[in-house]
């Protein structure tokens, strides 16, 4: 399971490498990876100072989602762009020490956190583009991508 779980993370982080995207598929795919009980998440040792760093880090990603999804029911859309872009997306790996923290993350664990950095950027340029084409829907499906990293990699490892 150790390596399976990690495997499976990598496929959700990165949809157009996974075959299929059926939501009926999907949840098949889930039943089969994730087991009913027990904790068969990959345990990643880091640094005391890192790993609180880490953790405050995710709090602010669940908020900024939040403040996205506000932002977008608002048509604030270069708003939503500009948290994306500045708490998520690439431009944040200085924020976040990302160079740092990548050094103690299997290889798994980085394709993940590079997923959620190139998709939040890719959401930033889609939310911009929703106040000339009129059309959410595509800025919506890449937050969802942003959102399928978060779950890869919460499916596949925890902190030690
Ligand atoms: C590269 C891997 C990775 C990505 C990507 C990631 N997380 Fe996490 N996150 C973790 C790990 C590891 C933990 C600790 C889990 C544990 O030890 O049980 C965590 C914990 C959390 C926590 C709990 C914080 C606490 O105080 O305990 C929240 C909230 C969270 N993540 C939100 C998010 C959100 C929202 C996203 C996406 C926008 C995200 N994370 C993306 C790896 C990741």
């Amino acid at each position: 399971m150790r390596f399976i779980i990690p495997l499976a993370a990598v496929a959700l982080a990165f949809p157009s490498l996974a075959q299929q995207h059926d939501p009926a598929m999907h949840s098949q795919h889930m039943a089969q990876q994730q087991p009913v009980s027990g904790d068969f998440r990959q345990a990643v040792a880091f640094p005391l100072e890192m790993k609180e760093h880490t953790l405050t880090n995710m709090r602010d990603h669940l908020l900024a989602l939040q403040e996205i999804q506000q932002a977008l029911a608002k048509a604030e859309y270069d708003q939503a762009a500009e948290i994306a872009e500045k708490r998520l997306g690439m431009s944040s790996l200085a924020l976040h020490g990302a160079h740092e923290v990548s050094k103690f993350m299997p290889q798994g664990m980085q394709d993940a956190g590079t997923a959620m950095h190139r998709g939040a950027s890719r959401f930033g340029v889609a939310a911009r583009d929703v106040a000339v084409t009129g059309d959410l829907k595509p800025a919506i499906g890449a937050l969802s991508e942003v959102m399928g990293a978060c779950v890869a990699c919460h499916a596949g490892y925890r902190l030690k």
